[in-house]
């Protein structure tokens, strides 16, 4: 059997801005080859994890290792091997210049002549759809997603061992966000490139070997999605149902007892999260149908961790376990 490397480790990191302690004892390790999501609400450390490991917070307390080095003690055997891409706020690219002169730019700092970085880069730029306009364009007049897949291209300048993405699909519209996902699944499987993708996009963590849920600058889990989602009452398995429902009747509903959570989602569907679901279905619904609830439909299915997601921060947030749930989406 091939062991296992980790290509990243991070056993007790702690990070204090001044008097602000912005990451508290946060543990998490990445595998070669693997791509791990960092998730969790804005303010969370997300970013301020990245930058550590990307070498540019030495002032870290904590054992961090990429490829076995101390970012801080040995950022030039790290810097080399990893590329970076920032969440849009924190795009580092040249506005007066061309995409293309960017890329030139940064590639320069690799050691890539002008030349091997034109050729390198028009495939990036084409997998990523990038209009052949804005090539040559003044980084200032790009849109967001524009410019984002700049980045994204240029943080594949180097041929990374490790490419670290924060929030790659924001401020690039829903249907090339699934496009990029897509993409960057397809580069880490051909080219085993690491990754680790910092996102509020939770269908991110479909593309993921695993995920760090962070809260406040704490670790609030660190698993495989699947792990995380069997979690849930019975594995995940969850009855979704189609009715009208009224808020009355919702609180009926959550007063059975074998039910965890309800979510409401929009006015005409609840997912029910049911305690020993294969046993207790067929009770709830008997009893739905003596409440005199009209169900137009009733499916069976698996939690996505979209659900897991919105179930655990309310949870952590409330302290306690939340019964009814209403989702926005
Ligand atoms: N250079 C800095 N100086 C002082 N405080 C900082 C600095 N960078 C980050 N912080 C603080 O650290 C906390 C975590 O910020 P961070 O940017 O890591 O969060 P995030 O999870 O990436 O959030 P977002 O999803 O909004 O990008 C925040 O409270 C932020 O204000
Ligand atoms: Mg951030």
């Amino acid at each position: 059997m091939v062991e296992t490397e980790k290509i990243i480790q991070v056993n007790g990191l702690n990070v204090f801005f001044g008097k602000n302690h912005v990451i508290k004892n946060v543990s998490f390790f990445c595998n070669k080859g693997e791509i791990l999501g960092m998730m969790g609400i804005s303010g969370a450390g997300k970013t301020t994890i990245i930058r550590v490991l990307t070498c540019q917070i030495p002032h870290y307390q904590g054992e961090v290792k990429c490829f076995g080095f101390e970012p801080r003690k040995n950022p030039n055997k790290i810097v080399s091997q990893i590329g970076y891409v920032p969440q849009l706020e924190l795009l580092n690219l040249y506005y007066e210049f061309s995409a293309m002169k960017n890329v030139e730019i940064f590639a320069s700092m690799y050691g890539i002549s002008k030349e091997d970085a034109k050729n390198r880069v028009q495939r990036y730029f084409e997998m990523l759809e990038l209009p052949k306009d804005v090539w040559e364009s003044k980084v200032k007049f790009l849109s967001g997603g524009e410019k984002k897949r700049v980045s994204i291209a240029i943080g594949l300048i180097n041929d990374p061992q490790i490419l670290f993405l924060d929030e790659p699909t924001t401020g690039v519209d829903a249907s090339r966000r699934f496009d990029i996902l897509n993409y960057l699944k397809k580069l880490n499987i051909e080219t085993n490139t690491t990754m680790i993708i910092v996102t509020h996009d939770l269908e991110t963590a479909n593309i993921c070997n695993r995920v760090v849920l962070l809260r406040q600058g704490q670790v609030v889990d660190f698993d495989t999605p699947q792990n995380l989602v069997a979690k849930l009452p019975s594995q995940g398995r969850i009855a979704r149902i189609r009715a009208e429902i009224d808020a009355d009747l919702i609180w009926k509903i959550a007063d059975m007892a074998e039910i965890v959570h309800i979510l409401r989602i929009g006015k005409e569907e609840i997912e029910l999260y049911i305690e020993d679901i294969e046993t207790n279905l067929q009770k709830i619904i008997s009893k739905l149908f003596e409440m005199g609830v009209k169900v137009s439909s009733l499916t069976r299915d698996i939690a996505s961790f979209r659900r897991y997601f919105q179930i655990r921060m309310q949870e952590i947030a409330t302290k306690e376990k939340q019964k009814i749930i209403r989702v926005f989406d």
